[in-house]
């Protein structure tokens, strides 16, 4: 019962970069609130951010080995990466994908997500807390294939 928790481009400034729409909860915060609810959960979990499309990959690579699910926000990797859809596509179990803002409210150029396409579910739009919903929707998911 291992999550990755896996965060994309400039997540690292979440708090700091436009709060008027990202919030003022950092990413720090968030890893916090998510290493309290797998503790609930009884899930161990691996968080992660780049700005790397090629990290993000690896750790996809890496969640193969001993991950029962993912939880991702690939931030702007959503809209431009075919590599992280195909890496989510070589990984086997459960994958949630999260936008702390609601992307359909937004440009154009964010409504479309490659990520979307393997996507066991999709949270935008509840700020960080999505973080949380994403990862007890993962637990279920989990319980549900043990059987
Ligand atoms: C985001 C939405 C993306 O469009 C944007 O590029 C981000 C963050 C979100 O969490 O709302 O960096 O994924």
């Amino acid at each position: 019962r291992l999550v990755y928790i896996l965060n994309g481009p400039n997540l690292n400034l979440l708090g700091k970069r436009q709060p008027e729409i990202y919030g003022h909860v950092t990413l720090a915060d968030v890893e916090a609130e998510c290493r309290a609810l797998a503790g609930e959960l009884d899930l161990a979990i691996r968080f992660h951010q780049s700005n790397r499309e090629y990290e993000l990959i690896d750790w996809i690579h890496e969640a193969r080995n001993d991950a029962g699910g993912i939880v991702i926000n690939p931030a702007a990797f959503t809209h431009t990466s075919v590599a992280i859809l195909d890496a989510l596509n070589a990984f086997d179990a459960p994958v949630i994908e999260i936008h702390i803002s609601n992307v359909h409210k937004r440009e154009p150029f964010r409504h479309h997500s490659f990520v979307s396409a393997r996507a066991d579910g999709v949270i935008a739009g509840f700020g960080t807390q999505g973080y949380g919903l994403a990862l007890r929707r993962v637990a279920r998911l989990i319980d549900e294939q043990a059987g």
